[in-house]
């Protein structure tokens, strides 16, 4: 049994999804169901006994007890957080509140429960804590940095040194993943790719921030949940491993390439390309220019390497949206609408 948080959102899910395909150990999962969790994602394991589904929050620290109590995992994959820098900007409370104090308090429920184990039960858990790139913050061509600069950024820093601390000072087994940006099936359309999409085939502006020569590393879902299972399998307690494709690209070329693949897979019945409707627009404040990630401990150490490369996935996930407007439609009802409407006055 294994305790899987936020796995109604973008990366906890398609982990469930590929985790219950692989293997027969079932899953809790823990999730608040913000505007970024979507059971619509969890629909095919819908009377599935190996997966359990619980709405709740990690900062519920009663629940979170009970929970390990009851269902003894043998690891906890923390997944849950704040995930969007634009709303970190707007709001920056949330992040704090999940990603700092809620990561204190599921470290503190795990401690709990941890230490109450047998001596090799102790040894065989794993507290895996999945974090990001953008801690580095803004990367030039030579010096490696560690400078969280977005509200979102700085609270997963904090949730890692957090989490480091628990292993230095408690001994808690923990292992960290800082990952590149990820994209895939059951993305929210309120980051790049997914938006470019959705927006594209909506026939609304593609905004691009400031002048789109922003460079992100780009790793399919799939393959950051393979790198998550083989850290949990063999990763060496209080390490951090970074995951990341090889795959650094300005956000304009991204944006540019969705554009060419709608304009192959459903071309306009007008004619136009969809790249006419891509808008510059003002810049996000604290842009970070450029995240890299250097995956070779991963690949040397764990032998971990990606199944796609960026082509094959983009191709996949441009493919996926076109085959899944109701999962959109689903998403992008109620509370998202709400709050787009609410910080930009117009539909984006
Ligand atoms: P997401 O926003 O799609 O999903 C987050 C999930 O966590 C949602 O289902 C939400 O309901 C849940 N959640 C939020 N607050 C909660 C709380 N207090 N208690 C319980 N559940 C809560 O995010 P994602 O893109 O799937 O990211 C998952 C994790 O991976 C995050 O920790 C993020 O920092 C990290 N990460 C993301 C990327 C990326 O490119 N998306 C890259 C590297 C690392
Ligand atoms: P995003 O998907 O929000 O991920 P992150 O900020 O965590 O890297 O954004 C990816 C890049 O795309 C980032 O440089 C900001 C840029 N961007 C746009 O240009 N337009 C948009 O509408 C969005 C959402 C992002």
């Amino acid at each position: 049994m294994i305790l899987v948080t936020g796995g109604a959102g973008f990366i906890g899910g398609n982990f469930v999804l590929d985790w219950l395909t692989g293997s027969s150990e079932p899953v809790v999962n823990l999730d608040k169901l913000t505007y970024a969790g979507n059971l619509d994602t969890l629909v095919s394991l819908k009377g599935d006994a190996r997966h359990t589904f619980v709405q709740g929050d990690i900062g519920d620290s009663a629940l979170v007890g009970e929970l390990l109590a009851r269902h003894k995992p043998r690891a906890v994959i923390n997944f849950a957080a704040e995930s969007h820098v634009d709303r970190s900007i707007h709001g920056p409370e949330d992040f704090i509140q999940t990603n700092v104090l809620g990561t204190f308090r599921l470290l503190e429920a795990v401690r709990q429960y941890w230490s109450a184990l047998t001596a090799t039960d102790k040894d065989a858990f794993r507290f895996l804590h999945v974090s990001t790139d953008e801690v580095y913050g803004s990367l030039s061509k030579t010096d490696p940095a560690y400078e969280p600069n977005s509200p979102y950024s700085a609270s997963k820093a904090a949730s890692d040194h957090l989490v480091r601390a628990w292993h230095h000072t408690y001994g808690l087994p923990v292992v960290t993943t800082n990952c590149s940006n990820n994209y895939g099936p059951y993305h929210f359309p309120e980051k790049l790719i997914p938006l470019m999409i959705v927006n594209a085939l909506a026939g609304k502006p593609l905004p691009v921030y400031g002048d789109g020569m922003q460079i992100r590393d780009w790793l399919y879902v799939k393959d950051h949940c393979s790198a998550i299972r083989r850290v949990l399998e063999a990763g060496r307690l209080g390490e951090t491993y970074n995951v990341g494709g090889w795959n650094e690209k300005p956000n304009i070329d991204i944006v540019h390439t969705v554009c060419a693949l709608l304009d192959e897979l459903r071309p306009k019945a007008e004619g136009s390309q969809y790249a006419t409707q891509i808008t510059y627009v003002t810049d996000r404040p604290g842009h970070d220019r450029r995240y890299a990630i250097d995956a070779r401990k991963l690949e040397a150490e764990l032998g971990w390497k990606p199944a796609e490369t960026f082509e094959t996935g983009i191709r996949k996930t441009v493919q996926w949206y076109l085959d899944n407007p109701q999962w959109v439609a689903n998403v992008q009802s109620g509370a998202y609408r709400e709050w787009v409407g609410k910080q930009y006055g117009a539909e984006r």
